[in-house]
């Protein structure tokens, strides 16, 4: 394992520190912590039984931004279904409770990231096992978010130096809680939550790895579609669907991404709804992205701006 310092604590929803800023996160740490937690078993639950997570998927399925893909009704179908099939430990359910009260636009995220790339994956995985991983990944992969103050969470002007690096934090910390509760460090769950932003090329985060799990990578393609399509508190407008796969369609020009997968993300956006391998991606850019977007935008100090490639 890579060896990375924390750049903030981490902790558990009800503050227990598990980690302390500074620390090292390697093999015998995250070893340490495992063998420090006394709570042997987790018990797990089924996500659609729990609070109003089944009726509030519908809903969301069924806003205007994800129209296409959901007004096919087969596809809402197959997600329901699976979404029966998928149990979660409490702690991953405690936090859905955590974002709903208090960050909104994270619980929605969440539970679409699960449809999203529940679907993506009936299209390109054939193994049951890495469908089962994919379907109970979705649900965890932003977990770490418990540790990002919410006022940075929610902040609508551009942020920080600092603040960025609170808010990247999430991925590790989420590694780290997921390590924790489910007792192993190569829990698929934990794997998700800190390489869901790094890319195929080594331009993203928290390590700057090159991205090589598909499954992986199926988490991140629908993190950045649902991200680019709706309102965020950092750019009010969401882009519309076309500029949002021409930005898609970009990354894996720029081999962040693999074709493979946005061919998949593309057919699924398709009203003929065609075979992912015969689906042809549109290189021609003709969308229009929306203004106003603080996104990747720093502010060192009041009067000195620029921006950095995070995607
Ligand atoms: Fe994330
Ligand atoms: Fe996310």
């Amino acid at each position: 394992m890579l060896t990375i310092r924390l750049t903030c604590p981490v902790h558990t929803l009800d503050k227990q520190l598990l980690l302390s800023e500074n620390s090292q996160i390697s093999t015998k740490t995250i070893d340490t912590l495992i063998s420090s937690n006394r709570q042997k078993f987790y018990k797990t639950y089924f996500l659609s039984e729990h609070g109003s997570v089944k009726v509030d998927l519908i809903n969301f399925l069924y806003e205007s931004n994800y129209k296409v893909i959901f007004a096919d009704q087969k596809n809402t179908a197959k997600v329901l279904s699976i979404l029966e099939e998928v149990h979660l430990i409490s702690p991953i359910l405690e936090s859905l409770d955590y974002f709903k009260n208090y960050d909104f636009y994270t619980y929605k995220h969440i539970l679409r990231v699960f449809a999203l790339s529940t679907l993506i994956s009936l299209n390109l995985l054939t193994n049951w096992k890495d469908l089962f991983k994919e379907f109970s990944s979705g649900p965890a992969h932003d977990f770490g978010k418990i540790c990002v103050p919410l006022d940075i969470l929610q902040k609508t002007a551009p942020l920080t130096r600092k603040e960025r690096y609170i808010l990247e934090h999430h991925t590790l910390a989420g590694y780290v809680l997921l390590g924790y509760y489910y007792r192993d460090k190569h829990n698929f769950n934990a794997k998700v939550a800190r390489d869901h932003h790094e890319r195929k090329n080594s331009s993203g985060y928290p390590r700057g790895i090159k991205l090589r799990d598909r499954l992986v990578e199926i988490v991140a393609v629908s993190d950045i579609y649902d991200a680019l399509i709706s309102p965020r508190p950092y750019r009010p407008i969401s882009f519309d669907n076309r500029s949002a796969l021409e930005e898609i369609t970009t990354m894996a020009e720029k081999k962040q991404l693999s074709w493979k997968v946005v061919q998949a993300l593309v057919a699924l956006n398709r009203k003929s709804k065609p075979q992912f391998s015969v689906c042809k991606v549109s290189q021609e850019k003709r969308g229009s992205p929306p203004p106003k977007n603080n996104y990747g935008v720093i502010i060192e100090s009041e009067n000195n701006y620029f921006r950095e490639n995070y995607k």
